[in-house]
């Protein structure tokens, strides 16, 4: 028996997503990461690994406040209401959150205030005024994506502050021509206000990160990070502004009326927030997770457009003001539908609600995203053809027949209990063994790879079934020996084929735990088996196929003019 699942020694992992914006839906772009995520979570967790998994919805920023003044309600009004949102789709996914919370916390709000000021007491807060783009009738500085204008190269119209999508050049904000306020149409006047810097461009930030960078496991991401922080000893690091003026939703800086940390300050807290109020719930001693030496251990799933906030930012406002730092960060790519970005007008913009509305199998899309998943940076593609045809062939054609062709004559013909002398039989041997591989291609985050492998064995059982024909051995009562042996083979192999699949698609998992009368899998379980002492139940339909209608009612839902 190969022990290498076995061997290991529990460990203790807190583990995170992106906290996803108060302000929209959850589309299929976000599931990418959660699902991602959950996989792996449940990966560590079938090892018997103690792992919590926190994430929260983003609250702040002027996006949000802007919003709900649209919509006429307050901005907690607002939040409220979207994360119920969001939590329903993540449940739908089956995205096991340990704790799904918010950054609009008193946990969040203690913990951004403590960490801002030590990083003040360390010297790291900078205090200057400072020029910015302000809206005179709304009374209020605008983000650049608030401010439009001509093409400073093309001259087309309406274009945002830092690129022309007509022309496609790039350029500053304060170039583009006759620009205007995007909430009033009136031109932005510049006014000087005091703003609070993150200094980032303290040699001591630059060697820390420097000294850091080596730890990042995804070679594009040592090399942005690299490039980010530029030559050796002429660094490129510059102060991070940290703060916005009132009218803003968020934390007012203490000591400092009418000033508030941005978004972006509080946002990664929000994920210690998130652990804190869990270790509350549960127990637990935070000060031993998070303190600098702690043995366990912390990891962040992001996509590749935050790696710059996570592995600069983050990473240096932990380290002075007093924490651990990750053991890792782990960043994806992006989702584009039939290779291209997702569009509304196409209706590949799709949201989570109408997958759910349209009673799609949150497995399906778990398991195709799997099969694309690897541990590089590079984006993945959704191709609703592809999409049907791995589905169908693979979990329904390849996987679900085992158990449809065999649990039958089982059930009928040997009291439902397998046959003990077949439980050692080559081919479940050849599953044993690989199984540990797959579990270490999920731990490593090569999904592809592990899922490959589980279909080839798959296809080995298959092989097995079809040369054994229990359809005709079934006919012959001579055959009853032979019938009872393919069955129970054929059954075993089905186990362990859920045991692989199982951080995938867990709900799956559960039905087969039921009619096989076992308990819940995990990966010590390659050195169990089915037992003649525990008869299964009737076989009962596992999973739908995907039929080409729902596809078509998705997207026609998602369609909207622009
Ligand atoms: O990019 C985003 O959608 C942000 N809301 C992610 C925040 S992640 C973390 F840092 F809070
Ligand atoms: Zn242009």
């Amino acid at each position: 028996m190969s022990s290498s699942v076995l061997a290991r020694m529990p460990r203790r992992m807190l583990v995170t997503s992106a906290l996803p914006y108060a302000n929209g839906p959850i589309h299929i772009g976000h599931l990418v990461e959660y699902i991602q995520t959950d996989i792996w979570v449940r990966t560590m967790r079938m090892h018997g690994h103690e792992v919590y998994y926190v994430c929260a919805d983003d609250t702040h920023g002027t996006p949000i406040m802007l919003r709900a003044q649209l919509e006429g309600i307050n901005p907690r009004q607002l939040i409220q209401r979207v994360w119920h949102e969001h939590k329903r789709d993540f449940d739908y996914f089956g995205i096991s959150f340990d704790n799904y919370y918010s950054t609009d916390s008193d946990e969040n709000r203690v913990l951004s205030e403590s960490i801002f000021n030590s990083l003040h007491s360390c010297g790291l807060i900078a205090v200057r005024d400072i020029e910015q783009a302000y809206d005179p009738t709304k009374k209020m500085f605008l983000p650049d994506r608030f401010i439009k204008g001509n093409c400073p190269r093309c001259n087309a119209k309406d274009q945002y502050g830092d690129n022309c999508e007509v022309c496609g050049s790039t350029y500053q904000t304060t170039e583009l021509v006759k620009p205007y306020s995007v909430l009033s149409g009136v031109t932005p006047v510049k006014k000087a206000s005091t703003h609070y810097f993150f200094k980032l461009s303290d040699p001591r930030c630059e060697t820390f990160l420097r000294g850091w960078v080596r730890r990042l496991a995804q070679r594009e991401a040592t090399n942005k990070m690299r490039e980010w922080l530029g030559e050796d000893d002429n660094t490129k690091l510059s102060d991070w502004d940290i703060s916005r003026d009132a009218p803003y939703f968020g934390f007012e800086i203490p000591g400092a009326a009418g000033k508030y940390f941005y978004v972006w300050l509080d946002a990664p807290v929000g994920y210690y927030a998130s652990f804190k109020n869990l270790c509350d719930q549960r127990g637990l001693d935070f000060d031993e997770w998070v303190r600098p030496g702690s043995t366990t251990e912390q990891y962040h799933f992001i996509g590749k457009d935050i790696l710059y906030f996570h592995t600069l930012f983050w990473l240096a406002m932990l380290k002075f003001s007093g924490y651990r730092t990750p053991t890792n960060i782990f960043a994806h790519g992006f989702l584009t539908v039939d290779g291209k970005k997702m569009s509304k007008s196409r209706g590949t913009f799709i949201n989570t609600n109408s997958y759910i509305t349209t009673g799609l199998d949150p497995q399906w899309l778990r398991y195709y995203f799997a099969t694309k998943l690897n541990s590089t940076m590079e984006d993945i593609d959704l191709n609703f053809d592809d999409f049907q045809a791995r589905v169908n062939s693979d979990l329904l054609g390849k996987y679900v027949n085992i158990a449809s062709r065999t649990a039958s004559f089982l059930v009928k013909r040997f009291n439902a209990c397998v046959l003990d002398s077949a439980m050692n039989h080559q081919l479940l041997v050849q599953l044993r063994v690989a199984l540990p591989t797959i579990a270490a291609h999920y731990e490593s985050r090569e999904y592809s790879h592990a899922l490959r492998q589980v279909m080839v064995l798959a296809d080995a059982i298959n092989v097995y079934i079809d040369e054994a024909k229990p359809w005709i051995q079934a006919k012959d009562p001579n055959n009853s020996a032979a019938l009872h042996k393919t069955c129970s083979i054929s059954l075993e192999g089905f186990r362990l084929l859920t045991l692989a699949l199982k951080p995938v698609l867990p709900k799956l998992a559960e039905s087969v735990e039921t009619f096989l009368s076992i308990e819940p899998l995990k990966w010590s379980d390659i050195t169990v088996s089915l037992s003649s002492m525990k008869p299964i139940r009737p076989y009962q339909n596992l999973m739908q196929r995907v039929n080409q209608g729902q596809i078509d009612t998705l997207l026609s839902i998602n369609q909207q003019s622009t």
